[in-house]
């Protein structure tokens, strides 16, 4: 597909078109497309989702989803396997269907397994890199490589891994009791549906929290709840989260990042940090 608009593909609902947006269908296919793009010097990027914002001139060169990627198996010894493009909420269904305790700490998480495995997701109750077992990626010249999490470093919402794509993840799971596991679970979907504002788009959590301290609080300490740039509005319910009340533009959530940032520095003297990834073209 040539043009083609990325909002759909974004949890934000917002940004500017892909020139080429391609969506495998399997892995092999996947390693097709990477080996070609290369030989033919075209950028590739991978979008998933949440924690994004494109920018509205668009994405140049090839950009890939694995919105086919969808599989998920289990394998022994309460391995799960996921593809990439699996949603959190999915893989957390199918574990609290069969019982495997681990991942309660993702309830409400809208990204899929590749973009949270990337960006080490995490809450207060746990992270990504505590289930993590190994990482299938395909590599630049489009080889596929499986990776251990022993080979991995983990830090603060990243996982270090080399260039590539991540195609799949295995997740080591543990057994537990089915009706405590639904209950945290739903426990913390309520939590966060009570203090996040899940029902409108957004890319999750746009600062990182500094050490000891939360963004949002800091946010809301320099007054900016509900500020509001064109249709990008600090969220009146978390103000670490920006919502897209309408059509917002890139451009709007940049301008508001810039006001935010510079109120917090004054009033606190803290510098967030972006947590959201920018990319694309101005
Ligand atoms: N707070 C405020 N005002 C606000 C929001 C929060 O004063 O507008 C205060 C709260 O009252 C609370 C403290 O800040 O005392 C912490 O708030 P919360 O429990 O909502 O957690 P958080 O630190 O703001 C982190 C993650 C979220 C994750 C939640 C829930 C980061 C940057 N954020 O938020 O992750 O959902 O915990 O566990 O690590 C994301 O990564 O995209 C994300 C949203």
């Amino acid at each position: 597909m040539c043009d083609a608009s990325l909002q759909s593909y974004t949890s934000f609902r917002i940004g500017g078109p892909a020139e080429v947006l391609v969506e495998p269908a399997d892995v092999d296919d996947l390693c097709r497309v990477v080996a070609q793009a290369r030989a033919e010097k075209i950028p590739i990027f991978v979008v998933g989702g949440t924690n994004l914002l494109v920018r509205d001139g668009g994405i140049r060169g090839m950009v890939i989803s694995l919105g086919k990627f969808k599989g998920i198996r289990q394998e022994p010894d309460h391995v799960l396997y996921a593809e990439g493009g699996v949603g959190m909420p999915t893989l957390i269904g199918y574990a609290v269907r069969r019982s495997l305790a681990g991942l309660e700490w993702g309830a409400g998480i809208p990204g899929t397994v590749a973009g949270c495995v990337v960006m080490n997701a995490g809450t207060r109750l746990g992270e990504m890199k505590d289930s993590v077992k190994a990482v299938r990626m395909i590599d630049p010249r489009g080889r596929v490589v499986d990776i251990s999490a022993a080979d991995i470093p983990f830090s603060y919402r990243r996982a270090h891994l080399p260039r590539g794509i991540v195609a799949g993840v295995w997740l080591q799971l543990r057994p537990g009791d089915h009706e405590q596991i639904e209950k945290t679970v739903k426990e913390y979907l309520q939590y966060r549906k009570d203090t996040q504002p899940l029902t409108l788009p957004s890319a999750g959590c746009v600062f990182k929290n500094p050490p000891q301290d939360s963004a949002g609080r800091l946010v809301e300490a320099a007054g900016l709840k509900g500020a509001r740039i064109g249709d990008a509005q600090v969220s009146e319910k978390h103000a670490n989260f920006m919502v897209n009340v309408g059509h917002a533009r890139a451009e709007d959530v940049l301008a508001l990042i810039k006001n935010v940032r510079a109120a917090v520095k004054k009033k606190s003297g803290v510098t967030l940090e972006l947590e959201l990834k920018v990319v694309g073209q101005a």
